[in-house]
C-alpha cells in the first residue's frame, strides 16, 4: 500500500488540484501515474443505491427502515446489524463511502427529509449515528456524516441562510456532529447546501475550521455536497477538502494557486487528506458476496424492532390468528416503504402486507383509495366489506411525493381520501386499526376517536410487510418509541408558522425548544409524546438509585434502575433517562434526554439496568464563555417511560466550579452588583462607606439614587488611590475589580 506522505512528494500541482476534486458524479480522482485509483462513494441513508455506469435503475439493494422509525428501536445492536448488512452491499458493490447517515435537526415535522434523519433528539441523533458509522468503518466501509450543518429545509436549501443563535448552532444542530466525533470518527463530512449566518457551508470557516477541525479534532475529508461547492477558492481556503457534484474547476484553483490567492501548502493539506481517504478505502476494500436472503431478514427484524405501537384501545390488539377480517387501504398491497429523493433504492424484494396478513386470517380486502383525492366508489365498496368483520385493518400514509429530498410538506395531514375511508368503515366496524407509513409525523387528530389502535410502521423498508403482520397478530410484540413527537396539529409545532422562512431568510425562532423541548417546557399538550410507544405486556420501575447526591467536575454519577415485566408476555423496554435544571441561569429546557437503555424481559422478571452520565449530561452552552459549562444547583434525574410519562426521579445537587454568569461592567447598577453573590460584599463596604443604608439599592435604577445622594458620594476624598475622580462609573470599577476605594 502506498505512502501518503511519500506520493504527496512525488505530486504535480496538477495531480493534488485533481484530487481536490471529483473526477465525475460519483467517484474521486486518483493519480492514474502512481496506479493509485480515485474511489467510489454513493449514497443513500436507507440502503444502497448504486448505478452501474449508464443505467437508470440502481442495483438491487436492501431497503432498510428509514432513519426516523429505525430510530424508535433506540435500539444500538439493531443500528450495528443494520449498518453491518449495508457494508456488505458496498463491499460486494465496491462502494468505499456510502453518503450517510443523515442527522439534522426536525425544526418541523414538515421537513421533507426527516424520513432520513433520527431523532428530534440531537443526543439520540448522534448516539445512533456514531453505532451506524463506527460499524460500517469496521467494516472497511466509509461514511459521510450529512449534512453540516443547519440545512433543517428543503425549501430554498441551494440559497437559504439559516440564522441560528449560538446556543441552538451547538445544542441541536451540532450536537450530533460533536457526539459523532467523539465516538466514531467518520471519514468524511459532507458540508451542506445553505448558508449560516451569510456565510455558504462549504465555505464556512467557523464551522469547518474553528469548530470542525480545532474544536472536533476532526483529520478526515470534509467534502462537499453534490454542487453545493458556489466559490471554489474561498472554499478550500476556508477548509473544504473535496469538491463533489462538479468537476470542471481545476483551472480556477490551479490559477488560484499560482497567483498567490490559496497556498501550494493549503492544497497539499487537502490532497494529503484525500489520499488519506483513498488509501484506508483501498485498504479496508473486501471482496464479498452478500447474503441478501439475510439480510431481507434483518430488515424484517429491524421493522418488527422499530415500529412503534401509538393507541390499542380495550387490547384489539393483537388479533386472534383465523379471524374473520377485512383489510382496507392501497398501501396494504403497494406499502409506502421509503422517501423520495438521493435515498431512493431499488429493493430486490418487498414484502406485502396483505399477503402475509392473508397468511394469519381471513381477509377481505378493498383499495379503499387510489391518490389522495377521496374515490366515493372505493369508499363505499371498502365500507360495504368492513361490515360484520371482527376488525378492520387500515394503511395509511404519505407518499414520496409528498416527503421527499428537494421539498417540505405543506401540511401534516393525511390525504382526504383516507380519512374519508376511515371515517367511513368506522361508521359500520367499532374495531378499527391503523397502520400507518409515514416518515414524520401525521395529524390523526381527525380520526384518532374513531379507532381503536394505531401501529406506526414509519417508513419500514422491504421488511415492513411481513413485520406489520407480525405485530398486528402478535407473533412479535412492538417495542418501538417514539423518537419524533406527534404534535396535535401543526399549528402547535415549535417552528410554526415561520418554517420554511420566506426569501432566503430562515431563522430559528424557537432556537432551542426543539420537539419535545418546546411542548414538554411549554406545556402544549400533543397527540403521542416523545419517547412514547406501547407492548402487549406491561413494566414497571422501581429502585432508582444514583451512586451520589453531590457531584463535582469530572465526575460521573452512575445510576441504577429495576424494570419488572408485569405482563403475561415476554417484551422490550426502552427506558429514558432525563436530566433536568429547574432554576438554571440561563433558559433551559423543562428536560432533555441524556441516556437510554433497551431491555427484554421474560413475563415476571426483574433485571437491573445500570448507566453513567458525565457533565456532558449537565453542561449547556455558554455563548459568552464560548464553550459548555456546568451550572452549580440542583438537578433532577428522571427515568421514563416517555418525555411524558416520569416514573421515578431523584435530585443532585452539582458543585461546579464553572462561573457562568456574564462580568459585570461599570454600566450595571449598583443594584445589580449588590445582588450577586460575586460582587455583594464590596459593595456593601462601599455603601457603609457613604453612609447609605442596603435598603436604597435594592432598586434597580441605583445608580440614580447614588447621584441624587451625590453629597455623601462626594464627602469621599476628591481623588481616588490611583488619581482618578471618584465616580459612578468608579466606584463599580473598584468592585468589579474587587478592589476598596481607599
Ligand atoms: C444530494 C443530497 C445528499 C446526497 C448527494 C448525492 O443533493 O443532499 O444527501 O448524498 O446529493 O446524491
Amino acid at each position: 500500500m502506498f505512502n501518503v506522505e511519500n506520493v504527496l512528494e512525488q505530486l504535480t500541482l496538477e495531480e493534488k488540484v485533481l484530487l481536490c476534486q471529483a473526477k465525475d458524479m460519483w467517484h474521486t480522482n486518483g493519480v492514474e501515474r502512481l496506479d493509485i485509483p480515485g474511489i467510489l462513494l454513493t449514497d443513500g441513508p436507507n440502503g444502497i443505491r448504486y448505478n452501474k455506469p449508464d443505467s437508470y435503475l440502481p442495483e438491487p439493494s436492501t431497503a432498510v427502515p428509514t432513519e426516523s422509525i429505525l430510530s424508535a428501536s433506540w435500539d444500538r445492536g439493531l443500528i450495528r446489524k443494520v449498518a453491518s448488512l449495508m457494508a456488505e452491499e458496498c463491499q460486494y458493490y465496491g462502494i468505499n463511502v456510502l453518503l450517510a447517515p443523515g442527522v439534522n435537526a426536525k425544526r418541523s415535522p414538515l421537513g421533507g427529509r426527516n424520513f432520513e434523519y433520527y431523532s428530534e433528539d440531537p443526543y439520540l441523533t448522534g448516539t445512533l449515528a456514531a453505532e451506524m458509522i463506527h460499524t460500517m468503518q469496521e467494516h472497511g466501509v466509509g461514511t459521510s456524516i450529512k449534512h453540516y450543518a443547519a440545512n433543517d429545509q428543503e425549501t430554498r436549501r441551494f440559497t437559504e441562510d439559516s440564522s441560528v443563535d449560538e446556543r441552538t448552532l451547538r445544542e441541536i444542530c451540532l450536537k450530533p456532529f460533536e457526539i459523532v466525533m467523539k465516538k466514531a470518527k467518520p471519514w468524511t463530512v459532507m458540508a451542506a447546501y445553505p448558508k449560516l449566518r451569510g456565510q455558504h457551508l462549504c465555505e464556512n470557516s467557523y464551522l469547518l475550521q474553528e469548530i470542525l477541525r480545532k474544536e472536533y479534532g476532526y483529520e478526515g475529508v470534509v467534502l462537499s455536497d453534490w454542487s453545493a461547492t458556489v466559490n471554489k477558492v474561498e472554499s478550500h481556503k476556508n477548509g473544504l477538502d473535496l469538491e463533489m457534484g462538479s468537476f470542471y474547476r481545476k483551472e480556477e484553483l490551479l490559477s488560484a494557486v499560482q497567483s498567490g490567492d490559496i497556498g501550494e501548502e493549503t492544497i497539499n493539506e487537502h490532497a494529503k487528506r484525500v489520499l488519506e481517504l483513498i488509501k484506508k478505502s483501498l485498504e479496508g476494500k473486501k471482496e464479498t458476496d452478500a447474503d441478501w436472503n439475510a439480510h431481507h431478514e434483518t430488515a424484517r427484524e429491524a421493522s418488527a424492532k422499530s415500529a412503534v405501537l401509538l393507541k390499542n384501545e380495550q387490547g384489539v390488539l393483537p388479533l386472534a390468528r383465523g379471524a374473520h377480517i377485512t383489510v382496507v387501504g392501497k398501501f396494504a398491497e403497494q406499502p409506502h416503504i421509503r422517501g423520495g429523493g438521493s435515498s431512493g433504492t431499488n429493493s430486490g424484494s418487498i414484502d406485502i402486507p396483505l399477503t402475509f396478513i392473508k397468511e394469519y386470517a381471513d381477509v377481505v380486502y378493498a383499495p379503499g383509495y387510489e391518490s389522495e383525492q377521496t374515490d366515493a366508489v372505493l369508499i363505499q365498496e371498502a365500507a360495504k366489506a368492513a361490515k360484520n368483520t371482527d376488525a378492520v385493518i387500515v394503511f395509511t400514509g404519505t407518499t414520496d411525493l409528498t416527503e421527499s429530498e428537494g421539498c417540505d410538506r405543506i401540511n401534516m395531514l393525511l390525504p382526504e381520501s383516507q380519512i374519508d375511508l376511515v371515517n367511513a368503515v368506522a361508521g359500520v366496524n367499532a374495531n378499527v386499526i391503523i397502520v400507518n407509513s409515514s416518515g414524520a409525523p401525521v395529524e390523526f387528530r381527525q380520526i384518532e376517536g374513531s379507532v381503536k389502535a394505531i401501529l406506526h410502521m414509519g417508513l419500514g423498508g422491504e421488511g415492513m410487510g411481513k413485520a406489520c403482520a407480525e405485530l398486528l397478530f402478535g407473533d412479535a410484540n412492538p417495542s418501538g418509541k417514539l423518537s419524533e413527537t406527534f404534535p396535535i396539529r401543526i399549528e402547535n409545532t415549535p417552528a410554526y408558522p415561520f418554517y420554511p422562512g420566506y426569501n432566503d431568510d430562515v431563522i430559528y425562532h424557537e432556537e432551542i425548544l426543539v420537539g419535545y423541548r418546546y411542548y414538554d417546557t411549554k406545556k402544549i399538550p400533543v397527540q403521542y409524546p416523545f419517547g412514547h410507544g406501547l407492548s402487549y405486556t406491561s413494566f414497571t420501575y422501581s429502585d432508582l438509585r444514583l451512586s451520589t447526591n453531590e457531584l463535582r467536575n469530572g465526575e460521573k454519577l452512575a445510576i441504577s434502575l429495576k424494570v419488572k415485566n408485569t405482563g403475561n408476555r415476554i417484551g422490550e423496554e426502552i427506558v429514558q433517562f432525563y436530566v433536568s435544571a429547574p432554576k438554571s441561569y440561563m433558559p433551559r429546557p423543562e428536560k432533555e434526554l441524556k441516556e437510554f437503555a433497551k431491555v427484554e424481559l421474560k413475563p415476571g422478571e426483574t433485571k437491573e439496568i445500570h448507566v453513567k452520565l458525565d457533565d456532558s449530561a449537565f453542561s449547556y452552552y455558554i455563548p459568552h464563555l464560548h464553550r459548555y459549562a456546568v451550572e452549580s444547583g440542583e438537578y433532577i434525574i428522571m427515568a421514563a417511560a416517555s418525555s411524558q410519562d416520569i416514573r421515578l426521579s431523584e435530585t443532585i445537587i452539582y458543585h461546579s466550579e464553572d462561573e457562568l454568569r456574564l462580568p459585570f461592567t461599570e454600566y450595571n447598577s449598583m443594584g445589580e452588583f449588590y445582588n450577586d453573590d460575586r460582587y455583594e460584599n464590596v459593595t456593601k463596604k462601599v455603601y457603609t462607606k457613604l453612609g447609605i443604608t442596603e435598603n436604597h439599592f435594592m432598586f434597580p435604577i441605583l445608580s440614580s439614587i447614588i447621584v441624587k445622594d451625590l453629597p455623601a458620594v462626594m464627602a469621599l476624598p476628591k481623588v481616588s488611590p490611583d488619581g482618578e475622580p471618584i465616580s459612578i462609573p468608579k466606584l463599580q470599577r473598584c468592585l468589579l475589580e474587587n478592589r476598596w476605594i481607599d
